[in-house]
């Protein structure tokens, strides 16, 4: 399966009527085993990059190339659904809850080539490490629905505080 057919997939699920939409999203994603991905992809040593593959108004697909030694700080997903293949590289994810004004570690995984991490606001928020020196680590992201901004969470001083920030696609 090409990108360009996951895409074509992707699409038709949601022109029918099925509940379990979700699924058949998250089975697709497990299908996607293409190495197109590596064409066009944007790569920068001091952020992450957000690589455009599709948008519509049901969902948003991207790859995002995390650089070496990589922190992402700990966001929420603006009520989407959110789903993460690993493409390449190794990645640590972290999930938290806020309570009593801190994060609390709900859990923390490794993330294997091809494995799907899922997150939405239910779930909890959450955090991207690429603990890689040398290597960069892409990850295929498909949002339901879009969403162009979201928010970052800092704990300062005794508070945690919630700072918007908008998101662009390169
Ligand atoms: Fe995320």
């Amino acid at each position: 399966m090409t990108l360009t057919n996951l895409v074509t997939e992707i699409k038709t699920i949601f022109e029918t009527n099925k509940s379990n939409k979700l699924d058949e999203i998250n089975n697709k994603l497990q299908e996607y085993s293409g190495d197109d991905w590596k064409t066009n992809l944007k790569y920068d040593p001091s952020r992450y990059t957000r690589n455009s593959v599709f948008k519509d108004d049901n969902c948003q697909i991207m790859i995002m190339c995390w650089p070496p030694n990589y922190v992402s700080p700990i966001h929420d997903h603006n009520n989407s659904e959110c789903y993460n293949k690993l493409l390449d590289g190794s990645i640590i994810e972290k999930k938290f809850k806020i309570k009593n004004n801190d994060f609390t570690l709900l859990e923390e995984s490794k993330i294997e080539k091809n494995d799907i991490i899922r997150i939405n606001d239910e779930i909890g928020l959450h955090q991207i490490f690429n603990l890689d020196s040398k290597k960069y680590a892409v990850t295929l992201h498909l949002y339901v629905p879009a969403y162009d901004s979201t928010f970052i969470y800092k704990k300062e001083s005794c508070n945690i505080k919630k700072i918007k920030v908008n998101l662009s696609t390169e």
